[in-house]
């Protein structure tokens, strides 16, 4: 059984102080993206992992920490089911890369496994998927949404036309509980400089109670269908710590920025990026002169928004 997932890019992100539990609010725009992963289950004697594809070589895990597994027996100790499956992968999101990869494989796997075991509560599968990680329940879904809480409080979002991206990956990696943690830093570290809350305020992008607004801009531009209001209004919380820990991140937007793209934006924590083109064309120039810049390690083309998780013939 196999089913494919998508990963996203957050065309708005506002991240606020953490709570209690460590985990930061949200508010988030999610957009799936046309990088899909796609997850094959078959019944075995024991569990096992497998992957392939574009970015199978990046320490992806085998073990029970991988999503897809961590998917399964979810599932499993959820609905009773009792099997055993091998896993394959077929990667072609980049890994930790903050486009949720690993959330769209839990989605996929979990697609997969329902589908395998008869299973049909969609409640059930959004249940089980928010319990597995902040973005799995958007790789679930698809398509554009409205994002709160850890992320996965979702919210459908109106939204009109295709929109063309380039996506490149630097030559580093990025955890997204690291970059989280230097966020918090800087905003301290900001907050308590002499020159006060007025610079650190547009350094860390706007007051606590800015950081978690509704992202009105971003919503007029993608129900209005208008690429150029849509890469006006985008914006990433997590930027500047991104950057902060891999310093590659700011060259390669700034080559983006010249190459003429529309917008360029952080995907989630980093380091994908991801430049915002006029149309096709627009995007096969962009992916050509990207392709040749320093800290730029791998070009990809895709559109969105995706659809969510759903089983492959
Ligand atoms: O939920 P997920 O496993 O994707 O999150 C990975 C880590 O990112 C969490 O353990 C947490 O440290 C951080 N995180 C956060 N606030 C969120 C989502 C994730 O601090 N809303």
């Amino acid at each position: 059984m196999t089913a494919r997932a998508y990963g996203k890019i957050n065309l708005h992100l506002g991240v606020g102080d953490p709570g209690t539990d460590g985990y930061h609010p949200l508010v988030s725009v999610f957009a799936a993206l046309g990088c899909a992963e796609t997850v094959t289950l078959a019944l075995a004697a024991e569990d096992s992992v497998t992957v392939g594809g574009r970015y199978a070589e990046a320490g992806v895990p085998t073990n029970r920490t991988n999503l897809a597994l961590a998917a399964v027996r979810a599932f499993r100790e959820r609905t009773g089911w009792d099997a055993r499956v091998s896993i394959h992968i077929d990667k072609q999101v980049p890994v930790a890369g903050g486009m949720g990869g690993g959330s769209a494989d839990a989605a996929a796997a979990l697609r997969a496994a329902a589908a395998l075991a008869g299973f049909e509560d969609a409640t059930v599968l959004r249940e089980i998927a928010a319990t597995l990680g902040a973005d799995v329940p958007f790789a679930l879904r698809g398509g554009v949404a409205l994002g709160r809480g850890r992320g996965d409080e979702l919210t459908p979002v109106l939204a009109k036309g295709t929109q063309h991206w380039v996506l490149a990956t630097s030559t580093g990696s990025l955890s997204t509980p690291v970059v989280y943690r230097r966020l918090d830093e800087l905003r301290a570290e900001a907050a308590s400089t002499a020159q006060g809350a007025a610079e650190a305020a547009e350094v860390l992008s706007g007051t606590a109670q800015l950081r978690l607004a509704e992202p009105t801009a971003v919503l007029a531009a993608l129900a209005s269908g208008s690429t150029e209001l849509l890469a006006a209004a985008v914006h990433n919380d997590m930027t500047p710590a991104a950057v902060d820990l891999l310093p590659d991140v700011a060259h390669v937007m700034d080559q983006g920025r010249r190459a003429g793209a529309l917008a360029v934006l952080l995907s989630g924590s980093g380091p994908t990026v991801g430049f915002l083109a006029q149309n096709p064309t627009h995007s096969l120039e962009l992916a050509v002169l990207l392709e040749a810049s320093r800290g730029v390690r791998r070009v990809a083309r895709t559109t969105g928004p995706a659809r969510g998780a759903h089983l492959v013939e």
